[in-house]
């Protein structure tokens, strides 16, 4: 049976394809969506792909992965700035966790070039578009190979 991974997406993140589209591209949530199912089958993956504008049921689903999943690739949006409710439940599950974001936010406003979840994540993938969140596929498929 195919392992199971959450990808995961946090605050305003449904907005994708109308929100600063200058910023984070034309490409819509579902866009996303399909491009992860897409190359999912290849990597032996099942997609569990989700998004929510509020942290604490981020912090749900991410015990539920702990349970349930192989790993999880989390674009944690404006809370991986701010969360260490995020931070505490990546640390408290014993899976892979990959942080992902579209836009390089190290080129953008110094908020955002700290995050609280960095430091519990098996890796970052930073800057890629849409791109970011098939790397982070790759990135897991690798993880859990080793
Ligand atoms: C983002 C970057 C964050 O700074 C921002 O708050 C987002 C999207 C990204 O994917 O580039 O909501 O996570």
């Amino acid at each position: 049976m195919a392992r199971t991974v959450f990808v995961l997406n946090g605050p305003n993140l449904n907005a994708l394809g109308i929100r600063e589209p200058g910023i984070y591209g034309g490409a819509t949530l579902g866009d996303i969506e399909k491009d992860c199912n897409d190359l999912a089958g290849s990597l032996g993956f099942k997609v569990d792909f989700r998004q929510s504008n509020h942290e604490g049921v981020l912090v749900d689903w991410l015990q539920e992965a702990g349970e349930k999943a192989a790993g999880v690739a989390i674009n944690p949006g404006a809370y991986g700035h701010t969360s260490i409710a995020l931070h505490d439940a990546i640390r408290s599950i014993d899976i892979p966790v990959v942080e992902l974001h579209l836009s390089n936010v190290h080129a953008r406003e110094a908020f955002r070039h700290t995050s609280m979840i960095s430091p519990v994540a098996a890796g970052v993938i930073i800057g890629f578009g849409p791109g970011s969140y098939t790397l982070a596929l790759r990135a897991l498929a690798q993880i859990l190979e080793n």
